[in-house]
């Protein structure tokens, strides 16, 4: 007989909070145990919708989902960005929908009209006192580093001020400068937690990306860093033989121009910061064996050719299929009753998964 959700909860809080340990199987495929997560620390956490300069005008938006919530980002005439409910007052159909250039949005379905920092501008043939105060609602958001970050929560503390321990060892890098080339969206067949863990595990890089990253960043060569109650992370190290990048912020010490910085903004959003790339990872769970991934990549060079653009997507979207390859595999592994979690690799290899566990497990007991 499975074990009831608060048994899951003690044993976890017992066998892996603080002790280095994965989590059991059950924890990867439980609809009970996602539900909990929604509850306890997806729900009240900042989650990242994309880049701030995928919109650099007044009136680009674009739209997406918090949590199954459908939102619209827009860039509004004060130069500010909000989060707008993307569902319609009046009967909620989606009043945007990809991405563009707006001076107002126009709802499809009975033509509402809103102004592009929500308010209704018009409603045919309602009266217009009927609708005084009338408005799409705004959602909390903060930039952090370039990235637009929302929650659902009005309560939680403020992005900028939890990740200032994190921002202090990625700030040579300037990711508030780099210049958005492109993101993509896809569903990776596993669970949210796994894409978390493989992407912060540094135990892996050797093994899974023998040709795309061993030679740059080998396994043996990684090393921790600060973490702090909303992050983690850690450094990969470059090979000797890896060459130095072209272009980087002058800021980078000399350490620091052959280092990546690879971290995790709690509860589900992940990035690489690289001299010259800013690659990122923005979760959200489509039930417990699925998650949505949008990713995107931001360049340091404000002109980038066409073909070296291409050319760092491909490598990425090569290391992204081998990490998708290796989560899908581990379906099986993760329904199995006798998998109860496993040592983890020491600090620098793996303590960012245990980092990320203990943040979960007292989100979770909170
Ligand atoms: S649902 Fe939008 S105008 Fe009716
Ligand atoms: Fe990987």
């Amino acid at each position: 007989m499975s074990k009831s959700l608060k048994e899951l909860v003690d044993e976890i809080s017992v066998n892996c909070a603080g002790k280095n340990q994965s989590l059991p199987a059950a924890c990867y495929h439980r609809e009970d145990f996602l539900a909990l997560e929604k509850a306890k620390v997806l729900n009240g956490g900042w989650h990242c919708l994309g880049r701030a300069d995928e919109i650099p005008g007044e009136g680009d938006f674009f739209t997406t989902t918090l949590l199954n919530e459908p939102m619209l980002v827009v860039r509004g005439g004060d130069g500010g960005i909000r989060v707008l409910s993307n569902v319609c007052r009046h009967r909620a159909a989606p009043v945007a929908s990809g991405y563009g250039t707006a001076s107002g949005f126009r709802c499809p379905y009975h033509a509402w009209t809103y102004e592009i920092d929500g308010r209704l501008r018009s409603a045919p043939l309602v009266e217009k006192k009927l609708l005084k105060n009338c408005q799409l609602p705004v959602i909390r958001s903060e930039c952090w580093g370039g990235f637009i970050f929302a929650t659902l929560d009005s309560s939680i503390e403020s992005l900028q001020h939890s990740l200032i321990g994190l921002e202090e060892q990625i700030r040579n890098y300037r990711m508030e400068k780099m210049h958005h080339v492109a993101y993509f969206e896809e569903t990776w067949e596993c669970n949210w937690k796994s894409l978390v863990e493989n992407f912060m595990d540094g135990y892996h890089l050797s093994v899974v990306h023998p040709q795309t990253l061993r030679p740059l960043t080998p396994t043996r060569l990684c090393q921790t860093m600060e973490s702090g109650p909303a992050f983690t992370g850690y450094i990969a190290n470059y090979a000797k033989s890896a060459p130095l990048r072209k272009r980087y912020s002058k800021l980078l010490t000399e350490d620091e121009k052959r280092q990546s910085k690879l971290f995790c903004v709690y509860p589900a959003m992940v990035a690489s910061i690289s001299p010259d790339t800013l690659v990122y990872l923005a979760l959200q769970p489509d039930g417990p064996e699925r998650v949505r991934v949008k990713w995107g990549l931001s360049v340091v060079e404000a002109r980038l050719s066409a073909r070296e653009k291409q050319s760092r997507i491909e490598k990425w979207q090569a290391i992204n299929a081998e990490d998708h390859a290796l989560l899908s595999s581990l379906s099986q592994g993760l329904q199995s009753a006798l998998y109860t979690g496993g040592e983890l690799a020491p600090a620098n290899l793996e303590g960012t998964v245990s980092d990320f566990h203990d943040y979960l497990i007292a989100a979770i007991r909170r």
